[in-house]
């Protein structure tokens, strides 16, 4: 534990939970975003929110609905019945959709590149913005995402951009795969990012970018809590 984590005691989360700020936390895939979101948002006593996670939840409804990746019609009557929501119980924080648990299904490769596709259709993200800024509604809380400095909440107080080089980024992501036997290679992961980062960034509506005013962070040679460290500090001003 460094110096500046040491330091940073309850007094300090009280001081930061009173003052209840909106931060922002974007990035491409495998740069840290939910691991270091998670930590930040625990460590000021703030809420969390993997804007991702929504995102799959509409393509596992997708996937299970049998719906055409393109059917924008079909995705709009599908998001006009979908209740997601993210519920703290015995396992942990989990996504819900529609009462079903489906934590665990949101994380299947070929959920991730379903995600990737309907989050470039305008009634997804239309549906997911009112979504998002419902949950806003009670502040403190940190909201990781692609669009959360830009599009969804352009007044945040604290945004962040945190990238890393697409090697270290593939690297990570596949420790995280390995574990559920998908059988990916480095080389694969490294591909799928790849196709994500440019659909990500490319996309009409509200493109992976970061904020004018975001606070830019690269996580390539630091540790998880050499990022919050850093976002600590940043934070810090604002309070
Ligand atoms: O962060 P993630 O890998 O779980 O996100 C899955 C997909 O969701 C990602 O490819 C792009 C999309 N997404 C988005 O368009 N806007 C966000 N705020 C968050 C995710």
């Amino acid at each position: 534990m460094t110096s500046s984590t040491l330091l940073f005691n309850s007094n300090q989360k009280n001081k930061h939970a009173a003052k209840r700020l909106v931060i922002t936390i974007d990035g491409p895939g495998g740069a840290g975003k939910t691991t270091v979101s998670r930590i930040l948002a625990e460590r000021l006593g703030y809420q969390y929110v993997d804007t991702g996670a929504l995102y799959r939840g509409v393509a596992v409804a997708a996937r299970s609905a049998g719906l055409n990746r393109d059917d924008e019609a079909g995705l709009g009557a599908l998001c006009d019945n979908l209740d997601l929501r993210f519920i703290n119980n015995e396992k942990g924080l989990r996504l819900f959709s529609n009462c079903s648990d489906i934590t665990d299904p949101i994380r299947d490769p070929e959920i991730t590149m379903l995600a990737s596709t309907i989050s470039a259709k305008p009634v997804v993200r239309k549906f997911l913005l009112v979504l998002q800024r419902d949950m806003a509604k009670t502040k403190g809380v940190v909201f990781e995402g692609r669009d959360m400095g830009t599009v969804v909440f352009p007044e945040a107080e604290v945004k962040f951009f945190l990238n890393a080089s697409q090697k270290v980024r593939a690297l990570r992501r596949h420790r995280e795969v390995e574990p559920k036997k998908t059988g990916q290679t480095i080389e694969e992961v490294e591909r799928d990012l790849q196709r994500r980062d440019e659909n990500d960034s490319n996309r009409r509506l509200a493109p992976l970018k970061p904020a004018e005013d975001a606070i830019h962070i690269d996580s390539t040679h630091l540790s998880v809590m050499g990022v919050v460290d850093l976002m600590l500090l940043h934070v810090d001003k604002f309070i």
